[in-house]
């Protein structure tokens, strides 16, 4: 049974500021610590599924310099495979700024770089041989952190491979209905499921989930999983909605817990979970996630994930 995750998507280093607060605009705050991680939304997703025992590929594009060897390095070492990942010369790899505040939240600045590179042309190399990289795929995970073409090119070489497709819809952006037709499954958080939906967000009051459901059906994502941080999420089908909980635990940084969703997700799709459990199982693995700092060295293992599940189940 096939059962390989291809990512497809961005590669970033991520600058991390911590600061007790945001600085306003035009302030200057002190901060309370500096470090350079692996990050970018897709090497992260592909990180995680790894580090869960998935077997991945990763197909991206990064410069040829030191940020660069840093994000091959670690999605290396996580099991990730990286022989889809062009280093190219002349442009410098993605880079993000990000400042983290003393309640764990975060804001982001991202400058592409090589992710900018990552077209249909390159999609297309990596399809044939002897790269082959969706060759034997259970799942494709895109996200929105490189060119829309180069996205719907991957999600097309997804589809031709049999694959489930599963887009996380970050950062936001229209989707282009060619582009729908492709997906299986839509991962949106409830910002991104307001903005797709019209409206500014899905609000925090009671909520007619399927309404919802059938909002984002009319916009061709029959299939849909709305997370909604330490709440868990709700997982929209043509069988209805259904709720997700997740476990209570000390947040210290949240970057990249959406990414560990998405990886956790579509390592269990890939294992053959149903959209229900995978969604339960990366709901946990997010929650875990944002106990540790930064994005790629805090996703967990299955080991750890399934005695967090196991402690849940004993209600301690
Ligand atoms: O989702 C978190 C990620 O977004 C960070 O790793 C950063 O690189 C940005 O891409
Ligand atoms: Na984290």
């Amino acid at each position: 049974m096939d059962s390989t995750v291809v990512v497809v998507g961005s590669l970033n280093a991520d600058l991390v500021f911590s600061a007790e607060r945001m600085p306003a605009p035009g302030e200057t705050v002190a901060g309370t610590g500096f470090a350079v991680h692996p990050g970018g939304k897709s090497a992260n997703q592909a990180v995680a599924a790894a580090r869960l025992g998935a077997a991945v590929r990763l197909v991206g594009s990064v410069g040829d310099d030191a940020h660069g060897r840093l994000l091959l390095a670690s999605a290396t070492a996580a099991g990730v495979d990286v022989s889809a990942v062009r280093a190219a010369g002349g442009v410098p790899t993605g880079v993000a700024g990000i400042t983290v505040d003393a309640e764990g939240e975060n804001s982001i600045v991202i400058v592409p770089g090589a992710n900018a590179l990552l077209g249909p042309a390159e999609v297309a190399e990596a399809a044939r041989p002897p790269l082959a990289a969706f060759e034997g795929s259970a799942v494709v995970c895109l996200c929105l952190e490189v060119p829309q073409a180069a996205v719907l090119a991957a999600a097309r070489a997804g589809r031709a491979a049999g694959a489930l497709v599963l887009l996380n819809l970050s950062p936001y952006a229209s989707v282009p209905a060619e582009l729908a037709a492709c997906v299986d499954v839509l991962l949106v958080n409830a910002q991104e499921a307001g903005q797709l939906l019209g409206r500014d967000g899905l609000g925090s009051g009671a909520l007619d989930w399927d309404l919802v459901r059938t909002g984002l059906a009319d916009l061709g994502f029959e299939r849909a999983i709305v997370t909604l941080g330490p709440r868990g999420g709700m997982v929209l089908g043509p069988d209805g909605t259904a709720q997700i909980e997740t476990i209570g635990v000390e947040t210290v940084d949240t970057t990249g817990a959406g990414d560990g969703f998405a990886g956790a997700l579509a390592a269990r799709l890939a294992a053959g979970d149903g959209l229900e459990d995978a969604a339960r199982y990366a709901a946990v693995a997010a929650a875990l996630a944002t106990t540790r700092h930064g994005a790629q060295p805090s996703y967990p293992d299955a080991d750890e994930v399934r005695a967090a599940l196991s402690r849940e189940a004993a209600g301690s």
